[in-house]
């Protein structure tokens, strides 16, 4: 059994998925049950690089940083991809990244309570919640 926004990996191929409607079946890939990742936020090693941090701009949008010490995007370290997530669950936003961007993703606002989360290729699942 899925829940609506879980993210799954193969341990063999690195595929990651992520749900988007919900089911009873459970997800398997190269013939094996796919791990669940939960997004770190305390207690790692990292933290400061890795845990998404707000950011209100004066023109009422919102900055979504990776690190309250900005994340490298180097080739060979940086982040892959920064999710939001209203509370409800309902207002998604997805932003794909390449080494060289700024690991930084910009909302048009901030309505309500967000958590944001962004996946780095060498330290894994990382999230944050907003005030
Ligand atoms: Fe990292």
């Amino acid at each position: 059994m899925t829940k609506r926004l879980e993210m799954y990996r193969c341990e063999i191929c690195g595929n990651l998925v992520e749900v988007i409607l919900e089911g009873e079946g459970e997800l398997v890939c190269c013939g094996q049950a796919m791990t669940i990742l939960h997004g770190k936020n305390k207690d790692n090693e990292g933290l400061e690089k890795h845990v998404p941090v707000f950011d209100i701009k004066e023109n009422g949008k919102c900055e979504v940083r990776v690190g309250s010490v900005l994340h490298p995007m180097n080739d060979d370290h940086y982040i892959m991809f920064i999710e939001t997530i209203s509370d409800d669950k309902n207002d998604i936003h997805l932003k794909y990244l390449h080494p060289g961007m700024e690991a930084k993703l910009e909302l048009e606002e901030k309505l309500g309570k967000l958590t944001a989360r962004e996946f780095c290729n060498l330290h894994g699942l990382w999230e944050g919640e907003s005030d």
